[in-house]
């Protein structure tokens, strides 16, 4: 058994559309992904079967709330988490973040320090800001190295200080694709005592995450981004969820997850976030070693699409730095390959990013140029007044002839 994208991309309607006879290049996937038919006909079947609210002595309000915790449980297996009263539905990630972050700001005091990093998209930036000036908190940077596109050692070690309270980091950055030892900041940050949430959002489609493995407090991502449909989640460890207090209405459940899960929820929207996970559990079965359990099946999905992805990003890569006045903006190394997501942040010499994404959206090939919300990574990179760089974005549905058809128009 090995990995068959002929049989990914027949899970995928949306790959087969065409305008005026030709075929849609989907490479805008850190931006959002296709959606698989698994999370379509979850949805499909919620919205004709089960289609109510929450905790009503009738047959759908039952079937509603079967699916809610069976949902909880599959995200709990999704993320290495064993209770799946610690995972949080919400609109999108942006919106869990700031909702969390207005119920830790009690937890501060002035004087008190939190750390943000550059390399981060700006989801895992203002809320935190925010946070600190509702406080009187100040704020301490971890810099990137635009030569190593890494963590600088030095700056982690000069933001994280005795006075640290709380610490938000990237797994995968959305721009240049680094994926970052997360688990080293949030042991240096657990030795000063601070709270630490990662946003998962870039890795979450590429890699199988372990919240107890990185050692973190909180950690979101986007089911959007990982073949489910527009919606957000995130982890915390209960003890914080429980003792934290959210901004919730009077009536509303004070349990967990519900404390957290404010108002009326995308309930069609879980239904197929349980069918992307049940994807990848697909993948698992079908192509790699399969498993017992829904996270051992999880584990053999994700390792063989991280060997697929890794050789396709080998290949783009190649293929970029062999075009004249192509930078990649990230780890292009062999042997560095294994600490990045696909995901291409490169410059063309003489060309601008908006120009070369109109010239590719002509040929129906999808790609986002510009600065997709890292800001502090364009401007660290010395790129926000030449309109940042051009984000190509493979995803598990990408194949070689797509990247063959890229390469030639940006070669062009
Ligand atoms: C790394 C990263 N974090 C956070 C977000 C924001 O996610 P959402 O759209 O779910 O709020 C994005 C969206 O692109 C992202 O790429």
């Amino acid at each position: 058994m090995a990995y068959d994208v002929q049989r990914i991309r027949d899970e995928f309607p949306s790959l087969s559309v065409t305008d005026e006879g030709t075929p849609r290049i989907y490479l805008d996937n850190p931006g959002g992904t296709q959606i698989c038919q698994r999370a379509i006909d979850r949805m499909n079947d919620y919205l004709v079967n089960a289609n109510t609210n929450t905790h009503g002595p009738f047959r759908t309000s039952h079937l509603t709330d079967e699916l809610i915790n069976e949902t909880h449980a599959a995200l709990a297996d999704f993320v290495g988490a064993d209770d799946p009263g610690e995972i949080i539905f919400g609109q999108n990630m942006t919106t869990i973040t700031l909702h969390l972050a207005r119920s830790i700001a009690h937890t501060l005091e002035p004087g008190d320090e939190i750390v943000v990093t550059r390399m981060d998209h700006d989801a895992n930036v203002s809320p935190w800001l925010l946070m600190a000036r509702d406080v009187g908190a100040t704020v301490k940077w971890i810099d990137f190295d635009p030569a190593t596109y890494r963590y600088d050692p030095s700056s982690v070690d000069e933001a994280i200080t005795s006075r640290t309270k709380f610490v938000a980091v990237n797994y995968a950055s959305n721009a240049i694709g680094t994926v970052n030892d997360v688990a080293m900041v949030a042991q240096k940050a657990h030795a000063v005592g601070a709270l630490v949430f990662v946003d998962a959002v870039q890795y979450a489609p590429h890699f199988l995450m372990d919240v107890h493995a990185i050692g973190c407090d909180f950690l979101a991502c986007s089911p959007y981004k990982f073949y489910g449909p527009h919606q957000g989640m995130a982890w915390g460890r209960r003890r914080l969820l429980e003792s934290l207090s959210p901004y919730k209405v009077r009536p509303a459940d004070d349990t967990l997850p519900s404390r957290w899960e404010t108002g009326t929820q995308s309930h069609e929207g879980m239904a197929a976030t349980l069918g992307a996970i049940e994807h990848f559990e697909w993948m698992g079965r079908e192509m790699g070693a399969g498993g017992a359990t829904r996270r051992d099946r999880l584990v053999s999905g994700f390792s063989v699409l991280a060997e697929y992805e890794r050789e396709l990003g080998k290949y783009l890569i190649d293929g970029l730095l062999s075009i004249p006045g192509v930078t990649i903006h990230g780890l292009t190394a062999e042997a560095d390959l294994s600490d990045r997501v696909p995901t291409i942040g490169m410059v063309k010499e003489g060309s601008d990013p908006d120009a070369m994404a109109e010239k590719l959206a002509a040929a129906n090939i999808f790609v986002w140029p510009g600065h997709y919300y890292a800001i502090e990574v364009i401007e660290r990179l010395g790129l926000t007044a030449k309109g940042g760089m051009l984000r190509i974005g493979l995803g598990q549905y990408n194949t070689h002839a797509e990247v063959d058809a890229l390469l030639n128009l940006l070669d062009d």
